[in-house]
């Protein structure tokens, strides 16, 4: 099976322009450009079969089975995989939200740190897996802190670092979540307060994400805030909004 952009397609009911699927009944693997493409319907009783390909190549007019694919079947899964992403994410906040029995102080930090994460990760252009679990790891960040609270009396960053990893387990037991995914989190969770070490993009945004909002509820000095941004801010979506909301102009 060969991957072909169609060029142009003489029927007005299909796309005109897209990818389809090309079998070649022989020598497979010849890459295909400048093709048009006109005919009646494939064996699905979809429009469009192989009656007939025009190439400007040096196969012209070998006869090649053609399976379209249906663009609007394919939109449709796409959103409807969009659709199951950003509800993990609903899902997340509401099941936190749930966790946090009423303290709004926890519920508002972890839906302030989730917001500037996932802005700075769609400012960045992080991939969508990696904006997945960073927005995932925003929510649960500081899933510890009842518990610490409790245990140690403080939430003290390291004693956070400890107790989290069976919570944020548990917490994503049941949910359509890879275990791949759960093991990232559990490490960006577990490391949050570790600002020596950052392995990668996720990490680095939730760290800044997370200062961002506890400059604010902390009331951090602005030397403090400055300190922040020549050694631990490094996304340039990170810079501007420290900027935007601390270090503005008099
Ligand atoms: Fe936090």
């Amino acid at each position: 099976m060969i991957q072909i952009t169609v060029v142009k397609v003489n029927k007005p009911n299909i796309a005109q322009k897209g990818t389809i699927t090309v079998e070649k009944t022989e020598k497979t693997g010849e890459v295909f450009s400048g093709v048009n493409v006109s005919g009646s319907e494939d064996s699905d009783g979809r429009a469009l079969a192989g009656a007939r390909l025009e190439y400007k190549n040096r196969f012209a007019n070998e006869k090649c089975a053609i399976v379209i694919k249906d663009k609007s079947e394919e939109v449709g899964r796409k959103n409807a995989m969009k659709d199951e992403k950003s509800k993990i994410t609903a899902v997340a906040i509401e099941k936190m939200i749930d966790f946090y029995q009423g303290n709004l102080r926890d519920i508002e930090h972890f839906l302030k740190v989730w917001a500037y994460a996932k802005t700075i990760g769609e400012q960045e252009s992080v991939d969508e897996n990696t904006q997945g679990i960073l927005e995932l790891a925003a929510v649960v960040h500081d899933i510890s802190c009842p518990l610490c609270r409790e245990k140690y009396g403080n939430t003290n960053g390291k004693n956070q670092e400890l107790e989290s990893e069976p919570l944020v387990k548990e917490f994503f037991e049941g949910m359509p979540v890879s275990e791949q995914k759960v093991e990232r989190i559990i490490w960006l969770v577990t490391h949050h307060h570790t600002y020596t070490n950052i392995d990668g993009i996720d990490y680095q945004i939730l760290i800044e994400a997370d200062f961002l909002v506890n400059a604010s509820e902390s009331n951090f000095s602005k030397v403090s805030i400055e300190n922040a941004k020549s050694r631990i801010f490094k996304t340039a979506a990170g810079c501007r909004l420290l900027e935007s909301i601390f270090l503005r102009e008099e």
